[in-house]
């Protein structure tokens, strides 16, 4: 079978949190499977691109509305690097930036990829089996290639929508749809959300199948969708869910270069104290203490707005038997707080505003507990990383967090799970974890349990496969 994945992010390339991940893996997968899985996303100005060799496949152009013509070129990575065959699309002036988002112009960006991917493939003198979108970023390509005219000859391929986040829909407005190459004017109703053209909305009404990567993620998604609850009961019957594998390659201590003493189970309380203490030299904090991380986007969705008071509340009434060390990036006035607390809480606490891969993974090496209080989460990596390190989860009871965490009070249990995103649930939760931490019996058991928990793609990779049989 092959698969065409087309997606905003992938790992290594560009990644700006789970879906590179996802993208960066599952192909891989697959192709271990014996299937023929690719990767196209667009070209951006990344140290990926310099570093590897590329040659032109296809040069083509297109009419983007009041944009004017757009003219693409897409390479392939020369040797495979990744697993799997990387196809990037130039289109100069758009999609050579450094970052993957945050422009005025991402809409006209996106388009432009989308319609640069579709255009590309109706060229081709074969067919692939499926085309698998990822996000709202590519969930216009299902309605392109069954409703716009020049592409409708694709309209018998099969697609697959994956949503990763529904809260980011791809909002655009209707001055901007002549970016659109012409369609049936009798399906405009299907780019619609309530009266604005809402790309994920339009992706979940024209794909062929829908999946979600987690099971409660989907059943959540009917109550709590940001305003497309009404679309996901409706279109219940072709949405399944699926879980997130993560990539054994990448993120295992016993391989990890990124780490300073690499590690498995028997070794675990050694190697993760010998990086622990890596960690508190860097960071001025004490080892002799629980050790609680946070890795992640600094926004509303993971509660990190909560973390200043959560931080200074179990600091105060726990009488600082623990330390936290943030790294993350986001809404600028919680970067503010969190970067000005360096200063206030020293010696209990540290932050690290920004993005670093090594350090995520030095920090999930080291650390004791990594504190997951997401609003919406749905499916969550950094819990998985973390108890593949050996690192305790202390995660909201919502999404894949849910679906992916036993607490450690209950049969079999790990993680430390509550209810709801408020300070005091949170504070309470952090108070549970002192308690395992100060039974280092048990505290070894659950590290051994959660290590030795198979999330790796095998299972999911080949459930997408089942998927894309059934279509
Ligand atoms: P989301 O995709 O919603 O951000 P996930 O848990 O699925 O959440 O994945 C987040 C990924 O991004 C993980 O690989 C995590 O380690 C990484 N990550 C998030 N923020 C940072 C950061 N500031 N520095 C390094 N890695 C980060
Ligand atoms: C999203 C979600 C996250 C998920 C990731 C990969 O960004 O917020 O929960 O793990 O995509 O699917």
């Amino acid at each position: 079978m092959e698969i065409i994945h087309i997606s905003a992010e992938c790992y290594p390339v560009a990644k700006a949190g789970g879906l590179g991940d996802v993208v960066g893996a599952l192909p891989k997968y697959q192709n271990q499977l014996g299937h023929i899985s690719k990767v196209v996303m667009p070209m951006y100005k990344t140290k990926f691109l310099n570093a590897h060799s590329f040659d032109v496949v296809h040069k083509g152009g297109f009419h983007m509305g009041a944009a004017g013509f757009i003219d693409y070129t897409v390479i392939k990575e020369r040797v495979n690097t990744l697993g799997f065959d990387l196809y990037l699309i130039d289109i100069y002036g758009l999609l050579d930036r450094e970052a993957v988002y945050g422009y005025d112009d991402d809409v006209e960006r996106f388009v432009a990829f989308q319609i640069a991917a579709v255009d590309w493939i109706s060229r081709w003198n074969h067919r692939p089996d499926v085309v698998h979108v990822h996000d709202h970023h590519t969930a216009l390509i299902p309605f392109m290639m069954k409703h716009c005219y020049v592409y409708q000859h694709l309209n018998t391929i099969p697609t697959v929508l994956t949503i990763h986040n529904g809260q980011y829909q791809g909002w655009i407005g209707w001055d901007k749809t002549n970016f659109i190459p012409a369609w049936d004017p009798w399906k405009a109703g299907l780019l619609e959300w309530e009266n604005t053209v809402n790309s994920l909305a339009c992706g979940v009404k024209c794909a062929s199948k829908v999946t979600t990567v987690s099971h409660s993620y989907l059943q959540e998604l009917k109550h709590m969708a940001n305003g497309l609850e009404k679309l996901f009961e409706y279109e219940k019957g072709k949405c399944i869910g699926i879980l997130n594998g993560i990539d054994d390659a990448v993120w295992n201590p016993s391989t990890d270069t990124y780490i300073d003493y690499r590690y498995g189970i028997e070794d675990a309380d050694e190697g993760k104290l010998n990086n622990k203490k890596i960690l508190c030299d860097q960071f001025n904090l004490d080892i002799n203490k629980p050790l609680i991380i946070f890795i992640g986007r600094l926004v509303h969705e993971k509660a990190a707005d909560l973390l200043p008071a959560v931080i200074g509340d179990s600091i105060y009434h726990l009488q600082g038997q623990m330390n936290f060390l943030i790294l993350g990036s986001g809404e600028t006035w919680i970067e503010g707080q969190l970067a000005s607390m360096n200063h206030q809480l020293t010696g209990y606490y540290n932050s690290r505003i920004g993005y670093n891969e090594q350090l995520s993974h030095q920090m999930y090496a080291g650390a004791d507990f990594l504190l997951m209080p997401s609003r919406v989460e749905p499916c969550g990596l950094n819990q998985m990383y973390s108890m593949r390190y050996g690192t305790v989860p202390i995660v909201r009871s919502t999404g894949g967090l849910k679906d992916t965490v036993i607490d450690y009070g209950d049969k079999n249990g790990y993680g430390v799970r509550f209810n709801d995103a408020s300070v005091g649930d949170i504070t309470h939760a952090i108070y549970r974890a002192l308690q395992l931490y100060k039974h280092p019996k048990q505290l070894d058991k659950v590290r051994t349990t959660m290590m030795e928990i198979d999330n790796s793609w095998e299972k999911s990779a080949g459930e997408y496969i089942e998927v894309y049989k059934q279509l």
